[in-house]
C-alpha cells in the first residue's frame, strides 16, 4: 500500500537515536545534599531510602564522590543543631550551610556550591518566614534572608537558591549581596513553588515539620498557572539569574508555559515525594527503577527545564556515565 508518510520509518535502530529530539545529560543534573551538625556518621532518611544527612566532617568527601561522577552543581541543605524563634543559625558565620560550603569549596575546587536560602529549617516552628501569633511576616523575614544569603556567599557559595515565597526575597538578596561586593553570587530563585504534599519526605530529612498551621499562605496554589508567570516575571525583575519551578512531574505544564513565556534558564526541582514515589514502587517490583527515572527526567527536560535538582542524581551520573 502507498502511504505517503510513514511515521515508522524513522522508528527504525540508529535512526530513531538521530532524530531524537531531547537529551538528558550529566550537564543537567544537580545532586540535593543533607547535612546536619548534629549527626556523627551517615544517617539514612526512612521515607527516602537511599538518601543520607551526612556529618559536617564527610560532607566534603561526598562532595567528592558527587564531583567525580561528573555531576556539576550539588545543592546544600543544612539540619543546625541549635533552632530558635529568629532563625539566628541561618546566618551565623559558623552554621553548619556556612562550615559545610567551606570545608566543599577548600577540599573540591571543581563543584558549583548551590545553597538553600530559608529558615524553616533554623526556627523552633518550621514556617518559612518569622511569626507573629500564627501570621508568617513578610518583611522582617527579608532582611534576615539577606543576611542568610551574604553569610553563604562569605562562606564559598556560588549560587544562593531562596526557597521560602517571601514577597521581594529576591530583590532582598540581590541588594545586600551587591552591598557586599558579591556581584557575581548567581541568584537561582524558587519562582513558582507550590504548596505541595509532595515535599512530606524532606521534612523529615530537613526535621522541619510544622508546629502549626501550613504552607497556603505563601505556597502557591496547585489550581494556578497564570500566577506562576507572574511569580516568575517578579523574581525575573528583581534580579533572578535562574529561575526554578518545584515540584516538576506534576507540574510539567508550569515548566513548558514558564520557559516559553520567558526564555530564560530554568531549573525543575524533582521533590522528595517523587523520588519517594518512584523509589517505592520500584523496591516492590513494580516500576522498572533505571527505566522510569530516565523517563521522568526526560520528560522534565522536553517540558523545558534546562536543569534538574534530582534526588536520583548519582545513579543517573553512573547509568549515563
Ligand atoms: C525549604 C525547602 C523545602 C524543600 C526545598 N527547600 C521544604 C518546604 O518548602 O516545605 C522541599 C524539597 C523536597 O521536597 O525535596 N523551604
Ligand atoms: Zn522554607
Amino acid at each position: 500500500m502507498s502511504l505517503v508518510s510513514r511515521m515508522r520509518r524513522l522508528r527504525q535502530p540508529k535512526i530513531r537515536d538521530m532524530v531524537r529530539e531531547t537529551e538528558l545529560t550529566i550537564n543537567d543534573l544537580i545532586c540535593p545534599v543533607f547535612v546536619g551538625e548534629s549527626d556523627t556518621k551517615p544517617v539514612e532518611i526512612t521515607s527516602m531510602p537511599g538518601q543520607f544527612r551526612y556529618p559536617l566532617n564527610m560532607v566534603a568527601d561526598e562532595a567528592r564522590a558527587v564531583a567525580d561522577l561528573g555531576i556539576p552543581a550539588i545543592i546544600l541543605f543544612g539540619i543546625p543543631s541549635h533552632k530558635d524563634d529568629v532563625g539566628t543559625s541561618a546566618y551565623a558565620p559558623d552554621g553548619v550551610v556556612q562550615k559545610a560550603a567551606r570545608s566543599i569549596k577548600d577540599e573540591v575546587s571543581d563543584l558549583i556550591v548551590i545553597t538553600d536560602v530559608c529558615l524553616c529549617e533554623y526556627i523552633t516552628h518550621g514556617h518559612c518566614g518569622i511569626i507573629e501569633g500564627r501570621r508568617i511576616l513578610n518583611d522582617p523575614t527579608l532582611e534576615i534572608l539577606a543576611k542568610t544569603a551574604v553569610s553563604h556567599a562569605q562562606a564559598g557559595a556560588d549560587i544562593v537558591a531562596p526557597s521560602g515565597m517571601m514577597d521581594g526575597m529576591v530583590g532582598a538578596i540581590r541588594g545586600a549581596l551587591d552591598e557586599e561586593e558579591f556581584l557575581d553570587t548567581i541568584i537561582m530563585s524558587y519562582a513558582a513553588k507550590y504548596a505541595s504534599s509532595l515535599y512530606g519526605p524532606f521534612r523529615e530529612a530537613a526535621d522541619s515539620k510544622l508546629s502549626f498551621g501550613d504552607r497556603t499562605t505563601y505556597q502557591m496554589d496547585p489550581a494556578n498557572s497564570d500566577e506562576a508567570l507572574r511569580e516568575t516575571q517578579l523574581d525575573l525583575a528583581e534580579g533572578a539569574d535562574i529561575i526554578m519551578v518545584k515540584p516538576a512531574l506534576p507540574y510539567l505544564d508550569i515548566i513548558y508555559r514558564v520557559k516559553s513565556e520567558f526564555g530564560v534558564p530554568t531549573a525543575a526541582y524533582s521533590v522528595s515525594g517523587e523520588y519517594a514515589m518512584l523509589k517505592a514502587a520500584s523496591r516492590h517490583g513494580w516500576l522498572d527503577e533505571g527505566a522510569v527515572v530516565m523517563e521522568s527526567l526526560l520528560s522534565i527536560k522536553r517540558a523545558g527545564a534546562d536543569m534538574i535538582i534530582t534526588y536520583f542524581a548519582k545513579d543517573v551520573a553512573e547509568w549515563l556515565g
